[in-house]
């Protein structure tokens, strides 16, 4: 049996060494959620807007001409460096790092306001601790707009889709359910003002190059799609080459 490892380790031993692939992925690098967030903060010119599980800094450009400063939160170095380098060549001034957890957040109460993220929940290991210190550092009234897969809901594909998730990255919490995601925000302190879903196709081959899948784990996903019940197949839209499509929501909430 090898070393136990902390759910932070996972998360640094998965990412760190992903920061370029992530910069480039197309997946991450555009989308109509990242059009739906900036005609969000379009309106609001936040003066510090933060950027909560940073990763190749995708939601931090978006927010960049709308906002004074934006910070990129990771919890991973590698990242955040590819992040400040990327910024850089686009003439990002106004984009900063710093290297944290979700869960204690270097800043002082109503520090920001305005914060996002995106992609990265269903990596935190404490998701209602994370979604506190995200209204502890947003002043009253300020938004936050949190953008992941979600559950279909369903318990059965729910299973799937958490074993699928799990098996590609050992890193995996939790994809939650809409209905989950508007309680632990009310429950944080947020009163949840809008909800915007999406399907987001993801091809197989560079969903598990992204992350680093051993050729096992990618070959048991492959393995459990092919035994997928009907239903399971249908709601993911299974390709023979193990391509599928997953749903994603971007949730628009209020600190209380
Ligand atoms: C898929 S990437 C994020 C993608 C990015 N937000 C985008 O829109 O392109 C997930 C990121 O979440 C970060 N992360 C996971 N858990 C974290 C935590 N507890 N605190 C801070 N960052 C975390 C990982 O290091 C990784 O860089």
């Amino acid at each position: 049996m090898t070393a136990k490892r902390s759910q932070t380790d996972l998360v640094e031993r998965q990412f760190g060494a992903q920061a370029a692939a992530y910069v480039a992925s197309p997946v991450h690098a555009s989308g109509p959620d990242l059009d739906w967030l900036a005609a969000v903060v379009a309106p609001l010119a936040p003066r510090v807007a933060l950027d909560l599980g940073a990763g190749g800094g995708h939601v931090s450009y978006a927010l960049a001409p709308h906002a004074g400063r934006v910070i990129a939160c990771d919890l991973s170095p590698r990242m955040l460096a590819a992040v400040a380098e990327t910024a850089a060549a686009r003439g990002l001034a106004n984009v900063e790092t710093r290297a944290c957890d979700v869960a204690a957040l270097p800043f002082a109460d109503a520090a920001a306001d305005f914060a996002a993220s995106r992609y990265s929940a269903h990596h935190w290991g404490d998701l209602p601790g994370a979604l506190r210190e995200c209204r502890r550092v947003l002043a009253p009234g300020a938004t936050a707009v949190i953008m992941d897969a979600v559950s279909p809901g369903r318990p059965l594909p729910d299973s799937w889709l958490q074993a699928l998730e799990l098996l590609r990255d050992p890193s995996h919490v939790r994809d939650y359910g809409c209905d989950e995601w508007a309680a632990l925000l009310e429950g944080a302190g947020f009163a949840l003002r809008r909800v915007e879903r999406f399907r987001l196709r993801l091809d197989f081959a560079s969903w598990i190059a992204r992350i680093g899948t051993p050729p096992v784990q990618a070959e048991a996903i492959l393995a459990l799609q092919r035994q997928a019940p009907a239903e399971v197949a249908a709601h993911f839209d299974f390709a023979a080459d193990g391509s599928f499509t997953l749903d994603t929501a971007c949730f628009e909430a209020v600190a209380a």
